[in-house]
This record gives C-alpha cells, structure tokens and sequence, in this order.
C-alpha cells in the first residue's frame, strides 16, 4: 500500500469531498515541491510516446477537465507523470453552480457522483493563470471551455487558445441547464464551425456517452457533425447521467470505476463508425495501465482520468506508466499499442 493510501487518502477522506478538493488543490499548487519530486514520480521513456491530433505528448495518460477546473494547478499535475492535462471547464462569466451537496463519494465502487453545475472563476482568471505557463508546459496543456451561448464559448475559445496546445469545447456535462441545446447536430455544427473559424489549435468535441442503442444514435451524429465541421477528435466522454436524491439538484453524473466497461465498447463504436482519421481520446474509469492498453487497442490515442486518482493518488499516474512499460516488454514490442490519428 502506497502512502497515499496508507495516510493521505483516509486523512482527505475525513472531509467532505469539496473540503478535501480544496486541500489537494492547495496541495498540488505547491509547484517547487512537485517539480523536485518530478523523478521520483514520472516516468520517462520514448516508448511511452503517443502522438494526437498532431500533438505529441510524453505519455498517454492524461488529466480530465474538472479536476483542476480554475487552471491553478495544471504543472503540478504534469510534474507528478501526467502526459498532458486538461484544465477547466471555463465558462466565460464566473459562477457559484449548484446547490450543495453536489458532490457524492462511493468508495466501495471507486466512483463519485457529481452534481456541481460548472462552478468556477471564469474567463478572466483562467486567461491571467494561463499567461503564467511556460512554452513547455503550454504544450502538454489543454483547456475545457463551455456555456450555453455560441457567442460567449467562442470568446473563452478565442482568448485562452493563444495559450494552451489545444482546445476541448464541452458539450456533455449532465449537470448544467440549456447545455442539451447542442446535443441537436445542427446546432452543435454552428458551434464548432464558429470555433473552427478562428482555430490555430486542434479542437476536440468531449461527447456525452451512450448506453444503448437509442442513445447511440442520438450520439453519433453529434461525433459526425463535430467532424463534418472540423473538429480535430473527440473525447469519449462525459460522466454518465443518473438520478440520486441525495444530490441537492436530485441527479448527477457518475464517474470512476464502473464507467470502463463502457468506455471501451464506446471507443470500438466510435472507431468502428468515424474510421481512421479522427483523434480519440477514451475518458470514464481509466485507473491501470491494462485498462490503458486496452483503450488504445480499441482506437485510442490517449486518455483522460479523474476519479481515480482521487482514489490512488500522486503515485497513479507514474504507476499505470511503469506497468505499461512492463506490457510492452511481456509482449515484446517497442511502443504502445495507439492509434495515430
Ligand atoms: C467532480 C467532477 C467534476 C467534473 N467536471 C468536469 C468539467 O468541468 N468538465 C468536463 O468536461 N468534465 C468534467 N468531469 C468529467 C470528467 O472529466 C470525466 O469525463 C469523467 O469523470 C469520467 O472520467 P473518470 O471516470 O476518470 O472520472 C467532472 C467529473 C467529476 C467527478
């Protein structure tokens, strides 16, 4: 058992979900700190190299939008072995989001639920956070941006693009009123084509999920519009909506373990249907590097993950890429199994 498990985890676990957030946010704000525990925490190794949309990342598992929502933490998470990270969601104006409690732990399914509605500082603050990166980091670096309005997501797009290496437009949070708006394929067009307009970066679609056949044919013409209209890939996606009467607003959307199965079928679908061309990115339940490769088989180019490292901590990320390395070398090859989209 880690440390973070051993200590950290049941200490932050004392608190309420958000409390605990704000303690790991203060904590991973500590830059110079994780900066110094950089070589004890990533791992290195060209072997680990995936390439998406053209962007080339040192390793292909990445940060989910959410966990570091205002852009305050993003090289601490890069320092301790995440590949590439994905700030936000930013919405243009600050706002509180929902009422409390809208956040739910479930540790006996390593899952959460959340109902938080994209409470946030804003534009503004995430632009002047932004600023402060170096080149370097700003590579590895992505920015979530949303709202309900095309106007106001095509000027956080505007603003922070100059500043990160790509942009993820959210259309899939199941927690925000008016979002919906855009699960209609005309209407998510005129977004991205507005974004398209004025991009210099790759631009990803993050798709809500589907979970039968029904919801698949709801969805994949949004994957479709997305790329009719330039979308340079997809994140495949969002939490998964659910109704809980614990959650103030009475529903939320689940994330973390229980998510994977689904994933990865999503993934094969969405490979299967799109072909070759469009960059994937596989996000919901990723915690081991088995689940890893097994989403780059499906046609993968990388991943995202949130809740579990809630659940596993700093050391996540350093872990799933040591025992991608011993994959390789179990199955003699020299690179990961990723699709170069
Ligand atoms: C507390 C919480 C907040 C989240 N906030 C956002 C968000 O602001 N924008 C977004 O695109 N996804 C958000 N997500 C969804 C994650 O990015 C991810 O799609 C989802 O949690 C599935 O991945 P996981 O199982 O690895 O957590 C959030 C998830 C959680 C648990």
């Amino acid at each position: 058992m880690g440390l973070y498990s051993a200590l950290a985890r049941p200490l932050l676990f004392r608190f309420p979900p958000e409390a605990a957030h704000r303690i790991g946010d203060y904590a991973l704000r500590a830059s110079p700190v994780w900066s110094a525990l950089r070589p004890l925490l990533s791992t290195r190794d060209g072997r680990l190299a995936t390439t998406v949309a053209g962007l080339k990342f040192p390793n292909p598992v990445g940060v989910a939008a959410g966990l570091d929502k205002d852009c305050r933490f993003l090289p601490g998470l890069l320092d301790i072995g995440f590949g590439f990270a994905a700030g936000g969601t930013v919405t243009r104006d600050a706002r509180l989001g929902n009422a409390r409690p809208r956040v739910l732990r479930e540790p006996r399914r390593r899952a959460l639920l959340n109902a938080l509605g994209f409470p946030g500082d804003g534009l503004d603050a995430a632009e002047r956070r932004l600023r402060g990166l170096s080149d370097d980091r700003r590579s590895r670096i992505m920015v979530s941006v949303s709202g309900t309005e095309i106007d106001d997501i095509a000027e956080c797009h505007r603003r922070l693009q100059p500043l990160v290496a790509a942009v993820e437009v959210n259309v899939s949070s199941p927690n925000t009123a008016g979002l919906r708006t855009f699960h209609e394929p005309g209407n998510l067009s005129r977004l991205v084509e507005a974004l398209v307009a004025q991009r210099d970066r790759p631009l990803f679609v993050k798709l809500p999920p589907w979970r039968s056949d029904e919801e698949r044919d709801e969805i994949m013409p949004m994957a479709q519009a997305s790329i009719d209209a330039g979308a340079a890939g997809l994140v495949i996606a969002n939490t998964h909506p659910v109704e809980d009467a614990r959650l103030a607003v009475g529903r939320g959307g689940l994330s973390g373990a229980p998510l994977f199965g689904d994933t990865a079928r999503m993934v094969a679908e969405a490979r299967n249907e799109l072909g070759g061309d469009t960059a994937l990115i596989a996000c919901g339940g990723v915690g081991s590097a088995d689940q890893v490769w097994r989403l780059l088989e499906a046609g993968a180019s990388a991943v995202q993950l949130y809740t579990a490292f809630i659940y596993e901590g700093p050391g996540l990320p350093g872990r799933i890429n040591r025992d991608l390395l011993k994959m390789m070398e179990a199955a003699s090859v020299n690179g990961l199994p990723v699709h170069m989209a």
